[in-house]
């Protein structure tokens, strides 16, 4: 469960703070999937980096399985976050200088996992990269280096992921196949998912729909499950 309660974040520009964030409350149960939209600067990715820990808010209070996590120290936060979340960026991040294996190889070594080459090179063939397995970012597409990403993020099973525009820098084809190993991993894995977009068609396929607008909660809307024939039409 992620439990947010009168979040603010004020960021300076110009020298004053200007607000970004303004006393937004949000609960996302275990294993929801959640699409975040709204419009350019509306504070999507401001948001998804403090639930994600990367980043600390102004006031208020973030539980993620009951932990607050705003007033935890670097170490403990970087634990925190090694062990419980995965978070995926519009621009990849993998590393440069390590091979698709080793990218995936990391969080495993950290998290103490024996058998992290091994473990890495199953979880790049469940995303269909068996085969590039020593191939190094520059020599992956766009749409291949995003599986390596979702590869990574899933690694130690983290109950929460998040992940910023994952199809941004993709074309549609290849963004599809990006969403279809999203849902298959929730699937799997049953993470907790929270997920910025400004593709509507991607934002359809979770089951609940927060929009921002200038840094507050615009509309919260929750979609019928596609999974039951219950006689909503979509
Ligand atoms: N580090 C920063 N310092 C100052 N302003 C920032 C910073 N990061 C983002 N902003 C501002 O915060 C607002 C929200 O940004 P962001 O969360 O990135 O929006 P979104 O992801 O919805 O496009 C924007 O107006 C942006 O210019
Ligand atoms: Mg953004």
């Amino acid at each position: 469960m992620i439990s947010i309660a009168h979040l603010s974040m004020n960021l300076p520009a110009g020298g004053r703070p200007v607000p970004i964030l303004q006393n937004l409350t949000l609960d996302i149960p275990d294993k929801q999937m959640v699409a975040v939209v709204g419009p350019s600067g509306s504070g999507k990715s401001t948001l998804l980096g403090l639930m994600a820990g990367l980043d600390r808010p102004t006031t208020g209070s973030i539980l993620l399985d009951g932990v607050e996590i705003t007033t935890m120290s670097e170490s403990a936060l970087a634990r925190f976050r090694r062990a419980k979340i995965g978070y995926i960026f519009q621009s990849f991040h993998l590393i440069p200088t390590l091979t698709a294996r080793e990218n995936v190889a990391v969080p495993l070594e950290l998290s103490g996992e024996r058998r992290a080459d091994a473990r890495a090179a199953d979880l790049l063939a469940a995303v269909g990269l068996a085969g590039r397995l020593d191939h190094y970012p520059v020599q992956l597409s766009g749409g291949e280096q995003q599986r390596v990403a979702v590869a990574r993020a899933f690694a130690c099973r983290p109950p929460f992921l998040f992940a910023d525009e994952p199809t941004g820098n993709l074309d549609s084809a290849t963004g599809t196949q990006v969403i279809d190993l999203l849902l298959s991993m929730h699937r799997d894995y049953g993470t907790t998912l929270v997920l910025v977009t400004h593709d509507r068609t991607l934002a359809g396929q979770m089951q609940r729909i927060v929009s921002l607008r200038d840094g507050r909660i615009e509309s919260d809307q929750l979609l019928p499950d596609p999974n039951r024939t219950t006689g909503f039409l979509r």
